[in-house]
C-alpha cells in the first residue's frame, strides 16, 4: 500500500542568523576550515529520521527554521495488525527513504551543493528501521562528502522546542527561547522520561517509566476499548464526547521520579469487564475520558513536583504523547514554571527536529563518521 507523504510547512519569516559564536577550538584546519565557511551564511541541515514507523526528511536552517519537511507515515499499514510490525516496518522504510529524502530537497528549493550537513537518528528504536535511515545517511555523506552527525531520537524531541513554530516577527535568540536549567519531559510510544538539562546537550536522566511507556499505554488501552491503532489519537478523539467520571488509579511511586502505567492499564481491562463497556458507547467515552484523565494527571503532576524541587526555569515538554491536548492544557494552567510545548506534528516523529538537533552537534563538533552504526537501545543522560 502507498503511505501517505503529509507536507507540514512553516512559513518563512525575517530572520538573523542564529550562529553565535559559541563553537569550540576545532581539532584540525579542514574543519576550521568548515565551520569558518559555514558561518558566514546559514547552515542547512538534512534531518533523516526512521526510528520506528514514520520515514521523514527535512531541511533546516540554523537548528530553527524548518525549510522543508516531509513524513511518510506507515500507520495505515500497522494499523491492520493494531500495532507496529518490525520487520514490515523496515521494508516500507526502504520503499520510502529515496522519494522522501529527495522530496524534502526538491521542496526546500536546494540543491545538494547547498546542504551544509546531515544528521541521522541513529538510536533508540528498531533496529532493522534505524539500518535503513543510518545506511542512506551515510551513503549520501560519502556520496557528496558532506559531514555526518549521529543523532538520539530522545534528545531530537527535545529539540523540537527548538524550532520556530511560532510565527515571530523578530526570532527570539536560543537564550530568550530556552531557559536552563529545564526539565524536559518526553512522553513517546517507547518512553516516559523526565531529564534536567542544566545547559544545551547536557542531560540528566531523573525519571524513567518502570513498565509501559505513556503511548504505549494509550496504545494498549485503545485495543481494550476496541478502539484503532494508534491509540494516543483514538482514545482523544472517543474521550471528548465523554466525562472522566470513572474511578482508575494513578501509580504516584512517592519519592522517586519515575513513572508506571501498567497498573492503570490492568484496572482499565476489569473496569470493561465488570461494567460492560464494550457495550455502551457511552461508557467507552467515558472510560477513554477517565483512563487519558489518570495518565494526564500523573504526568503533570510529577513533573510540576520535581519542577519545583529542583527551581528549573522552564518545563519542555515532547514526543507523541505531548501532542495530546488534555496534557498540553493541563501543563499550561498548572505549572508555575513557563511550558514550551512544539505543535502536534513537530511532538510525533519527524526528521526537522533531527536537523535541529544535528545543528547543535555540528556547532559542537560532534561529527560521526563510517562507523557509525544504530543502537536500538540508546538512551540520554
Ligand atoms: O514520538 P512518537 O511519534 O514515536 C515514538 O518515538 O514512539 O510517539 C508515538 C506515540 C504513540 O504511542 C501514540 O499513541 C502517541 O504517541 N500519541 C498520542 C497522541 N498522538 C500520538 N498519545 C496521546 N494523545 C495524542 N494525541
Ligand atoms: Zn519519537
Amino acid at each position: 500500500m502507498k503511505s501517505t507523504i503529509h507536507l507540514n510547512w512553516v512559513y518563512p519569516f525575517e530572520h538573523e542568523n542564529s550562529i553565535n559564536g559559541k563553537g569550540k577550538i576545532l581539532p584540525s584546519f579542514a574543519l576550521a576550515l568548515f565551520f569558518l565557511l559555514k558561518c558566514a551564511k546559514y547552515m542547512k541541515i538534512l534531518g533523516i529520521e526512521t526510528s520506528c514507523d514514520e520515514t521523514a526528511a527535512a531541511v533546516v536552517e540554523d537548528g530553527r527554521k524548518i525549510i522543508s519537511n516531509i513524513v511518510a507515515s506507515q500507520i495505515d499499514i500497522h494499523a491492520r495488525y493494531g500495532g507496529i510490525v518490525p520487520e514490515v516496518a523496515s521494508r516500507q522504510h526502504l520503499l520510502s527513504i529515496i522519494p522522501v529524502i529527495q522530496e524534502a530537497v526538491a521542496k526546500a528549493g536546494v540543491t545538494w551543493q547547498d546542504i551544509d550537513g546531515i544528521a541521522v537518528t541513529f538510536g533508540p528504536g528498531l533496529a532493522g528501521s534505524l539500518l535503513v535511515g543510518v545506511n542512506v545517511a551515510k551513503a549520501i555523506a560519502f556520496a557528496t562528502q558532506l559531514p555526518i552527525t549521529g543523532v538520539n531520537h530522545l534528545e531530537a524531541h527535545i529539540y523540537a522546542n527548538w524550532l520556530d513554530f511560532i510565527p515571530y516577527h523578530s526570532p527570539p535568540s536560543e537564550e530568550e527561547r530556552v531557559k536552563f536549567p529545564c526539565l524536559c519531559l518526553i512522553v513517546s510510544g517507547g518512553h516516559s522520561d523526565l531529564v534536567l538539562m542544566k545547559r544545551r546537550g547536557q542531560f540528566e536522566k531523573l525519571g524513567r517509566t518502570r513498565d509501559d511507556a505513556a503511548g504505549e499505554a494509550f496504545d494498549k488501552a485503545a485495543r481494550i476499548l476496541g478502539l484503532s491503532y494508534p491509540g494516543g489519537p483514538a482514545i482523544e478523539q472517543v474521550a471528548s464526547s465523554g466525562a472522566p467520571c470513572l474511578s482508575l488509579p494513578r501509580a504516584w511511586l512517592k519519592g522517586s521520579y519515575d513513572f508506571s502505567f501498567s497498573g492503570l492499564k490492568t484496572a482499565l481491562w476489569h473496569l470493561v469487564q465488570k461494567e460492560a463497556v464494550l457495550a455502551d458507547l457511552s461508557l467507552v467515552a467515558d472510560a477513554a475520558a477517565s483512563f487519558q484523565l489518570s495518565v494526564v494527571d500523573v504526568l503533570v503532576t510529577k513533573t510540576i513536583e520535581a519542577a519545583k524541587e529542583l527551581s528549573v526555569r522552564q518545563i519542555l515538554l515532547s514526543g507523541g504523547v505531548a501532542a495530546n491536548k488534555t496534557l498540553r492544557e493541563h501543563f499550561l494552567t498548572n505549572s508555575p514554571a513557563p511550558v514550551l510545548i512544539p505543535p502536534p506534528y513537530l511532538c510525533t516523529d519527524n526528521a526537522a527536529m533531527v536537523a535541529a538537533c544535528g545543528y547543535y552537534h555540528f556547532q559542537d563538533n560532534q561529527l560521526s563518521d563510517c562507523d557509525l552504526d544504530v543502537v536500538p537501545n540508546l538512551s540520554l543522560g
